[in-house]
């Protein structure tokens, strides 16, 4: 190999304060793991010394606590953009000592190179391989790097040791050109593959290369526990309606599902039914529970920007990569999250949500309306353009305290406009074709937990009138009762009604 070897050491202590970097990965996989730690400790020093030292950081999506932990551990953060979930981290957003702001994943790296945003000074890239001509075969995470490298002045490589280049052959790099001159982006099955197998980056921008040697450190699958269960059951039971009406075709549709518990949930529950096909997903994570499922061969293909899965698991497609290589494609964020494949794809969207209210608004963000949870993701990318576009979430949170159904969401990241199913363990309230009042009876009829249903009742009593009959002066007496009091189930709504 033709470049420098650098130790991390060394690589941090080349990118100064103020610097801009961006990242490869995409919600912790692929994320790099060993400079940006050491450029963590270096500005502990800085700030021990007394001097300044913070970097604007840039990422596919959420990274590792090699990243964005030891980062905000250190104060080392100004600006970042745009996913995140990192308990450190969200302490530095919630009390402004890092500026983050939130975007669609899919509209990031354009909008970087259009230049809204600090030019990118360095991307630093976690790699199974580089060529000396800079052909770079990525991890098991793609995010934005293609539009970082392009940017940079300078790329650092990490060459993680535990990264197979037999890799090789399951990414799909490219970058769409920028208006007036973008074309269609000919993705017209999820496994059609319009780009390169290996990220090219210009050769002479590569400063270093530095070995790392460890998995991504993303938490196994666990067993969804019974809420979990029982909404995945139900976000089954609906697709299988649809199926049964002809509404989803025979041969189904890619799907979409987010991370974490219920979307396991989800993907078990898929996996069990006997009436549902073989499918294809068109996604942005690839958890544990889709490699299950390819093993079962129910399903055959996913279009991703990640493998966000276990260490245990990666260990064992490492293992057997042979039978993985034509099954998962990674791409960049802005083509695995692209409005216009998803649109056209008629990919089911399926994400979680904080809260959703009566007429069908969905909070994925902010907890009680204020405080960052981790971010939009890319949540809003497949929402708005999805064929059915599916919320679920939990009937209440903190046993009981919190209705996750309220009058009014506290902030909003999904409007009633782009969101088709609203799905709880309590049960199913399909939206569509409803005004505002249809949609508010069914959501507190089927979706509402029973301690909650009388009150919002009461809430859709207390409204004068209008389309969306909302009564303002009560509209966020479920949080208020919660911040005052300790329960949503304080709430009093007679004293609105004097
Ligand atoms: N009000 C206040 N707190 C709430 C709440 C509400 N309405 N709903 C949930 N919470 C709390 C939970 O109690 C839990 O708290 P804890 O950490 O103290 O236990 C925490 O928020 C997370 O809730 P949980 O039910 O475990 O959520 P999750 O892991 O399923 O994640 C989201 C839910 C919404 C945070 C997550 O899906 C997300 O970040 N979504 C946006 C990004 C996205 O959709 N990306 C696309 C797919 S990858």
């Amino acid at each position: 190999m033709a470049f420098q070897t650098l130790t991390p050491q060394e690589a941090a202590e080349m990118i100064p304060n103020g610097a801009t970097v961006g990242t490869s990965g995409f919600t912790a996989s692929g994320t790099p793991k060993v400079i940006l730690e050491q450029l963590a400790a270096r500005a502990e020093k800085e700030h021990e010394a007394g001097r300044p030292f913070k970097i604007n950081l840039f990422t596919g999506a959420s990274t590792t606590k090699h990243v964005d932990g030891a980062l905000a551990n250190a104060n080392a953060l100004n600006m970042r953009a745009p996913y995140q979930n990192t308990p450190d981290l969200r302490l530095r957003i919630n009390s402004h000592d890092a500026h983050y702001f939130d975007r669609h994943l899919s509209e990031l790296a354009q909008e970087m190179r259009y230049g809204f945003y600090p030019k990118i000074d360095f991307a630093i890239i976690e790699a199974a391989d580089v060529t000396d001509d800079g052909e770079i075969i990525l991890g098991t995470g793609v995010g934005n790097i293609a539009s970082f490298a392009r940017m940079a002045d300078k790329i650092f490589v990490e060459v993680n040791a535990k990264l197979p280049k037999s890799l090789l052959g399951m990414h799909d790099i490219v970058l769409p050109d920028d208006p007036p001159y973008r074309r269609e982006i000919p993705i017209f099955s999820p496994s059609d593959r319009i780009g390169s197998p290996v990220l090219k980056v210009d050769p002479r921008k590569i400063v270093g290369v530095v070995h790392s040697h460890e998995y991504d450190g993303v938490k196994p699958f666990t067993e969804p526990d019974a809420v979990s269960a029982k909404i995945g059951s139900n976000v089954v039971n609906f697709l299988l309606g649809e199926l049964r009406a002809g509404r989803i075709p025979a041969s189904f549709l890619p799907l979409q599902s987010g991370v974490g518990n219920v979307a396991n949930a989800v993907l078990y529950d898929l996996g069990e039914s006997t009436e549902i096909p073989p499918f294809q997903m068109y996604t942005e994570v690839t958890q544990d529970s889709v490699i299950e499922l390819m093993k079962k061969g129910k399903c055959t293909f996913s279009s991703t920007c990640s493998m966000t899965i276990s260490d245990q698991v990666e260990e064992e497609i490492f293992k057997n990569i042979d039978f993985f290589h034509d099954k998962i494609l990674m791409r960049p964020a802005e083509i695995s999250n692209n409005p216009e494949v998803i649109r056209r794809l008629g990919v089911i969207a399926m994400n979680t949500a904080l809260e959703a209210d009566i007429f069908g608004n969905i909070n994925s963000t902010h907890v009680l309306g204020t405080k960052m949870m981790n971010g939009i993701g890319g949540s809003g990318d497949f929402t708005r353009n999805g064929y059915i576009s599916i919320f679920s979430c939990p009937s209440v949170t903190k046993g009981g305290a919190i209705s996750n159904i309220v009058p009014m969401v506290a902030h909003t990241d999904h409007t009633e406009h782009s969101v088709d199913v609203i799905i709880t363990d309590q049960g199913v309230a399909d939206l569509r074709g409803k005004d505002p009042v249809e949609r508010a009876k069914a959501i507190i009829e089927n979706c509402a937990n029973p301690i909650y249903r009388e009150l919002l009742w009461d809430y859709l009593k207390l409204g004068k009138g209008g389309q969306t009959p909302h009564a303002l002066q009560a509209a966020f007496a479920f949080h208020v009762a919660f911040n005052e009091t300790g329960s949503m189930q304080n709430v009093d709504f007679a004293a609105f009604s004097k």
